[in-house]
């Protein structure tokens, strides 16, 4: 056996002196009494030196313990047997079950597939969720990401999106928590299996607790496991990342640990090639697709930092979500106008679906510009066009809400699965102006478009311009009343016959 002695011990960073033959880089070495600190090399100083880093606490390792080299990469488990099992990056299962059967153990750093592998075909993946499947279509196959800051809700868009996918898809899906909140993916795996999804998924961690080696390769075990999907059980897999971010700066702690100078704003020089080698991995062949689906954390809501930067330029769509939506309570709260999809094309989606989103993303960018003199002439003010296309808007924004499997305990309604026809239909019969007469509200948080009648009458407009009151005051988020707009267009009625006094409408507004 290859045994080497450390040489020294720099946090995460272990220099280790090997007399004999020198371990090749991304060799794994074991150290401590029960083999417990693994390090994997990263670099050869010199002719007996090589510098790793470590996938583990390095609490208690000294200089001139001894160190012995694996002899391989680091390896990770694949087969069917990883089906509805939780791991950690090094393979070990961490739900407390009994041990993995019917595996077998490979590199977690492999080349992406080459290009006459690929497959060149365009294909639609429908997720159920409107607003993407209408104005930001997924690619099958493809890569996207949903941008935000803190807390606009990324992860309950990434496990809806798991829930949606089972039903109607054949595939399995690979879920990769990197560096976020340990009790999320507890959370995460209680209610995967309270779903009934668990058989057919995977579940890969390594959060934040751990240190930055793990994060920073927790990643490529994930990848190893669905590349085994694709390519020897020729399926179809979804994998989810949450977070992509954390993936960079993971690498960003090792670049510096392992003394490399900084580059843009301290992340590190090499930033886009190992974002790329992970990337790349993640691709379409003959036999199967890995669809991705990644939550990219953008530091201080700032979409101009080079870690967010570096991540649009792989994605076929880019998903924003935006803190200002989250806080009126339009959930999932995507930024239609900020979002993008290289699908969107007439070509891919269609004539019919390609001009509705146009015609859709036209009437919210009006008015977004009307906004400005709504806020300071009143609503009264503009022309009776311009009114129209503000009550087209902020229904479509309302319409484009959905509410969500993942989120039914705390908003108290059931979530809605909505096929790209009837969000289409919907988006379509708003903008003919077929909704005119009724309230916002009975847009709002709802599935396909019937159920908009269901939900409040249309009444004759004769009632007062009085900021309307919402029906049914029953436990669900409210849209904050968008002081834009106090001034309610005409047409839009009291769902009340009796008009109720201002007071009263506020404090109910904030009961709810
Ligand atoms: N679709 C939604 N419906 C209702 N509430 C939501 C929705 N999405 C997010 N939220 C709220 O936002 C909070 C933060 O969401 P989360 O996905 O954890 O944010 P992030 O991962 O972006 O930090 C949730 O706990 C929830 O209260
Ligand atoms: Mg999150």
């Amino acid at each position: 056996m290859n045994l080497g002695t450390v040489a020294s011990v720099r946090g995460s960073v272990v220099d280790v002196r090997f007399d004999g033959h020198l371990p090749p880089i991304y060799s794994v070495l074991h150290a401590g009494a029960e083999k417990h600190i693994v390090i994997e090399v990263l670099a050869q100083r010199d002719a007996r030196h090589v510098r790793g880093i470590a996938l583990t606490p390095t609490q208690g390792l000294a200089r001139g313990m001894v160190v012995a080299d694996s002899g391989g990469p680091l390896q990770a488990p694949v087969g069917k047997g990883i089906l509805s099992r939780m791991f950690d990056v090094f393979g070990n299962t961490i739900d407390r079950e009994a041990a993995v059967s019917d595996i077998q153990w490979r590199s977690v750093h492999r080349a992406p597939p080459p290009l006459v592998r690929r497959s060149t075909k365009s294909e639609i993946f429908e997720t159920g969720i409107k607003v993407i499947d209408v104005l930001v279509p997924l690619e099958r196959g493809g890569k996207a990401g949903l941008f935000g800051g803190a807390g606009v809700g990324k992860t309950v868009l990434l496990t809806e999106m798991i829930h949606n996918m089972i039903g109607h898809h054949e595939g399995i899906s690979i879920f990769c928590g990197i560096g976020e909140r340990c009790r999320e993916g507890e959370e995460l795996y209680r209610d995967m299996k309270e779903a009934g999804v668990l058989p057919h998924m995977v579940m890969v961690f390594g959060q934040m607790n751990e240190p930055p080696g793990s994060r920073f390769r927790v990643g490529h075990a994930a990848l190893t496991m669905a590349e085994y999907f694709r390519d020897d059980e020729h399926r179809d897999v979804l994998l989810l990342v949450d977070n992509i971010f954390r993936f960079i700066q993971a690498g960003m702690e090792i670049s510096g640990l392992m003394g490399q100078m900084p580059s843009r704003l301290g992340y590190q020089p090499t930033m886009g090639t190992e974002l790329s080698g992970l990337e790349e991995r993640i691709a379409n062949t003959d036999t199967g697709a890995i669809t991705s689906i990644q939550a990219v954390y953008v530091p201080a809501d700032d979409f101009t930092d080079p870690a967010a930067v570096h991540t649009f330029s792989h994605l076929s769509a880019s998903i924003v979500l935006s803190r200002k939506r989250a806080s009126e309570g339009l959930f999932p709260a995507i930024d239609p106008l900020q979002s993008s999809s290289k699908m969107a094309t007439p070509g891919i989606v269609g004539e019919r679906h390609y001009a509705l989103a146009q015609e859709i993303r036209r009437t919210l960018a009006q008015y977004g510009q009307l906004k400005d003199i709504i806020a300071m002439l009143g609503l009264e003010q503009l022309s009776p066009e311009d009114r129209n296309v503000v009550v087209r808007a902020r229904q479509l924004e309302r319409f484009l809400t959905q509410p969500f499997f993942t989120t039914e305990q705390f908003t108290g309604l059931k979530g809605k699965l909505v096929s790209l026809k009837d969000a289409l239909d919907g988006c379509e019969r708003i903008l003919r102006d077929e909704f005119k007469d009724y309230p916002e509200s009975s847009l709002y948080m709802i599935g396909p478009i019937s159920e908009a009648k269901g939900k409040a009458k249309p009444v004759a407009p004769v009632a007062p311009a009085k900021p309307e009151s919402k029906p049914a005051a029953k436990a669900e988020p409210k849209p904050a009343a968008d002081t834009s707009v106090k001034a309610t267009p005409e047409s839009q009625p009291k769902p009340e016959p009796k008009p109720k006094p201002e007071v009263e409408h506020a404090a109910d507004a904030h009961a709810s």
